[in-house]
């Protein structure tokens, strides 16, 4: 992908996004928590308006692996590891592993790979065409997506990191 390894990870903590680039007919109820030590971030997002209805959670452990847990309906559940390889700052490798029960891969089969890739292809050419603004202009209802660029800085190395380990 032609884009930079966070702003694939921050994909799912932008809920404006997904009615205004992906169609859904509203924007999903979502909300960000941080583990105590700071670590790990839970993204529970509501998707009862997309296309294939379920509920989200996904476990970002870096920008670069995420587990995320969709639930169709009781016992039905895909989830999906996402392990993006950053290879240079605008290009990304992704690598995804799916997993389904046998019980829902009608529930949770081509309808909803397509429904994923479909997803890639209205994502593409913004992350084709993003730029990085310092001090970018939020707007209501990016609280999320807020939370998630303050969780996501302790993984970047700063100028005072940068002279500490010379
Ligand atoms: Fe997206």
């Amino acid at each position: 992908m032609p884009a930079h390894v966070q702003d694939i990870c921050e994909n799912s903590c932008d809920p404006v996004h997904f009615q205004f680039v992906h169609g859904n007919d509203a924007i999903p109820e979502s909300r960000v928590e941080i583990d105590h030590d700071g670590r790990t971030m839970h993204l529970h997002s509501d998707m009862q308006r997309a296309d294939h209805p379920s509920q989200l959670h996904a476990i970002t452990y870096s920008p670069g692996f995420a587990m995320v847990r969709n639930t169709y309906g009781p016992g039905a559940e895909m989830i999906m590891y996402n392990s993006p390889q950053p290879i240079d700052r605008n290009t990304t490798l992704m690598r995804w592993t799916l997993i389904v029960r046998r019980e829902i891969e009608d529930l949770a089969g081509d309808e909803v790979m397509k429904g994923i890739t479909d997803g890639i292809g209205d994502d593409y050419p913004i992350w084709a065409n993003k730029v990085h603004r310092r001090r970018p202009v939020f707007c209501k209802g990016d609280e999320t997506l807020v939370t998630f660029r303050k969780w996501v800085r302790q993984f970047y190395i700063t100028s005072q990191d940068k002279r500490e380990i010379a």
